[in-house]
C-alpha cells in the first residue's frame, strides 16, 4: 500500500516535472487512434485520364493560372492516382490506424450527374484503395467533397448556389455508400465549407473563384451545404447504416481565437469570431439553426443596407429538424490560433463577411510563423479550442482530421517535428485534465501535394515529394521518423508514465 502510494507520487512528480518542460509524459489511451489525411485533388493528378471528368479545379487552375503562386496545378500532383501502393507501403511503415482520403466525384461520375455515366475505372482506383487498406488492417474515413466540384455543375447550374445541388449530391453520396460503404469506417459529407464557401465565392481564394456577390453568395453556399449535408447523413442513416456500421459527419475548420486583452469587449470579439467560423455550421448541425448573433447581426446590417430580407438565409422549421443531430462525431482541422481585438462595427456600405463580423484579428508577434502566413506556432490553443467545443456543443466525440505545419521542404524537419510535439502534448492534457472526447488525429499530410492557390511553394507533407522527378519519388522526413515513434508507443518523449 505504502509502495503503491510512493510509487504514486513518483509518478505524479515525474509527469509535472516533464510537463514543466513543455511535453506531456502521458500516453494516449490505448483506443485513440492516429493516422494521416490527404485530398484527391492534392495528390492524385492523372486528371483527365481513365474516363475522369473536369472538375472546378482543373477548371481554374488551367483557365487563371496566375491565381496560383507558382502557376501549377494538380495535373500530376504527387500521381497518387499510379503510385497508391507506394502510399501504402508509407502508411505501414508509419504504422497508421487510419488513412484519410477524399473521392473524386468527376472521377467516378464525369458530369457530377448519376445519370452521366459512371466511370467504372474511377470506381475500380477506389475500390482497390479501400479493399488494400482493409487487407492490412487501416480504418479508412472518407471525404466525399474535398473542394473539387464536377465542373459540370458549375456550368449546368452554378453547383452550390443553386438548390438542385442537393438532390444530385444526395445521389453522389447514396452511389459511394452503395459502392464502398462495406469498406469505409467514418464517412465525411464536407471538408472545410467555411473555407469553400468563403474563399470560392468571396475571396475568390478558391474555385470557382466567384465574386460576384459578397455577403450574399457565401451564406447561400453554405445553405445549400448544411442541407446536403442532413440528407447524406439521413440516407446514410436509413439505408446504411445498420448494415455497414460507419460513422458519418462533417469536417468544420477554426483557429481559437483568443481574446487580445482582459477587456471584456475582446473576450466578445472572440466569441462571435468563433460563432462566424465555426458555430455557422456546428450551431445548425448540433442545435438546429445559425448562431443568434449571426442571425441577428446579418439580419440588423441588411435591413440597413436595403435588402427586404437578411443576407443569411432562413430554415424551415422542418430544415431545422432535418439538419438538427446530424452528426456521429465532429471532425475538426485545426492548425493555428489568432488574437481578437472589439472595434466599432464597420460602416454600412457594400456588403461583405467581414463587415458582417467586424472584429479586428491579428497575431502575436512572438509566436513561431511558418511558410504559410496564416500558420502560427501556439499549440495552447488546440486545448482551449477543444474545450470549448466540449462546452458549446455538448461534449461530443471529436476526431482532429487535420493539424499541420508548413515548411519548404526540408527533409529535416525539426519545425515540423516540434509542432507535431507540442499540438499533440495539448492534445493530451485535453484529453486527461479537461476531459474532452478526442478520439483520433489525422496529421496532415502523408505526403507534400498541391496547397491549393499556394501551389508547391508551401510544403505539409511528412514524406517529401520530388516533383521534379517524374517518377515522384517520395522520401520520410525526421518528422515522419518522429510520428512513427509516438503511433508505435503511443507516447510523445523517450518516456512516459504508465
Ligand atoms: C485544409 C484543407 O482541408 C487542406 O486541403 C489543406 O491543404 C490544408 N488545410 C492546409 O492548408
Amino acid at each position: 500500500m505504502f509502495l503503491s502510494k510512493v510509487l504514486f507520487s513518483l509518478c505524479i512528480l515525474l509527469h509535472l516535472w516533464t510537463t514543466a518542460t513543455g511535453v506531456d509524459n502521458r500516453k494516449f489511451p490505448s483506443n485513440f487512434k492516429f493516422g494521416v489525411a490527404t485530398a484527391a485533388y492534392q495528390i492524385e493528378g492523372a486528371w483527365d485520364e481513365d474516363g475522369k471528368g473536369e472538375n472546378i479545379w482543373d477548371h481554374l487552375t488551367h483557365t487563371t493560372p496566375d491565381l496560383v503562386y507558382d502557376g501549377s496545378n494538380g495535373d500530376i500532383a504527387c500521381d497518387s492516382y499510379h503510385k497508391f501502393d507506394t502510399d501504402l507501403g508509407l502508411l505501414k511503415d508509419l504504422g497508421v490506424d487510419y488513412y484519410r482520403l477524399s473521392l473524386s466525384w468527376s472521377r467516378i461520375l464525369p458530369t457530377g450527374h448519376i445519370d452521366g455515366q459512371i466511370n467504372e475505372a474511377g470506381i475500380a482506383y477506389y475500390e482497390d484503395i479501400l479493399t488494400k487498406l482493409q487487407e492490412n488492417g487501416i480504418e479508412a474515413l472518407v471525404t466525399l467533397y474535398h473542394w473539387d466540384l464536377p465542373q459540370s455543375l458549375q456550368e449546368d447550374f452554378g453547383g452550390w448556389l443553386n438548390e438542385t445541388i442537393v438532390d444530385v449530391y444526395a445521389n453522389y453520396a447514396r452511389l459511394a455508400f452503395d459502392l464502398f460503404g462495406d469498406k469505409v469506417q467514418h464517412w465525411i459529407t464536407f471538408n472545410e465549407p467555411h473555407i469553400f464557401c468563403l474563399d470560392g465565392y468571396e475571396t475568390a481564394g478558391k474555385a470557382p473563384a466567384i465574386t460576384d456577390a459578397p455577403g450574399i453568395d457565401l451564406y447561400t453556399c453554405a445553405h445549400m451545404v448544411l442541407k446536403s449535408h442532413a440528407r447524406a447523413y439521413h440516407i446514410y442513416d436509413n439505408e446504411y447504416r445498420e448494415t455497414q456500421k460507419g460513422k458519418i459527419s462533417i469536417v468544420l475548420n477554426t483557429n481559437w481565437f483568443e481574446p487580445g486583452s482582459d477587456d471584456e469587449k475582446d473576450s466578445e470579439a472572440a466569441e462571435r469570431h468563433l460563432q462566424f467560423f465555426f458555430g455557422w455550421f456546428a450551431n445548425p448541425i448540433v442545435h438546429g439553426n445559425y448562431p443568434q448573433v449571426m442571425i441577428d447581426r446579418i439580419g440588423e446590417r441588411s435591413e440597413k443596407e436595403g435588402f427586404n430580407k437578411s443576407r443569411l438565409p432562413e430554415f424551415t422549421s422542418q430544415e431545422i429538424e432535418d439538419i438538427k443531430g446530424t452528426y456521429d462525431f465532429i471532425g475538426l482541422n485545426h492548425y493555428s490560433t489568432s488574437l481578437t481585438q472589439w472595434i466599432e462595427d464597420n460602416e454600412i456600405g457594400e456588403p461583405s463577411s467581414l463587415n458582417d463580423i467586424s472584429v479586428k484579428v491579428y497575431d502575436d508577434d512572438s509566436w513561431e510563423s511558418s511558410s504559410s502566413d496564416w500558420i502560427k506556432v501556439v499549440p495552447w490553443g488546440l486545448r482551449k479550442l477543444t474545450n470549448w467545443i466540449k462546452d458549446n456543443y455538448n461534449n461530443p466525440e471529436i476526431i482532429i482530421t487535420e493539424n499541420g505545419f508548413s515548411d519548404t521542404g526540408e527533409i529535416d524537419d525539426p519545425r515540423r517535428l516540434n509542432y507535431y510535439r507540442e499540438y499533440l502534448s495539448s492534445l493530451l492534457e485535453a484529453i486527461y485534465d479537461d476531459g474532452v472526447n478526442v478520439t483520433g488525429y489525422t496529421a496532415w499530410s502523408l505526403i507534400d501535394n498541391f496547397e491549393w492557390l499556394q501551389g508547391y511553394s508551401a510544403k505539409l507533407g511528412l514524406h517529401s515529394v520530388n516533383f521534379s522527378d517524374p517518377e515522384r519519388p517520395r522520401t520520410p522526413k525526421s518528422s515522419a521518423k518522429y510520428y512513427k515513434t509516438v503511433l508505435a508507443t503511443r507516447c510523445l518523449v523517450d518516456e512516459c508514465i504508465e
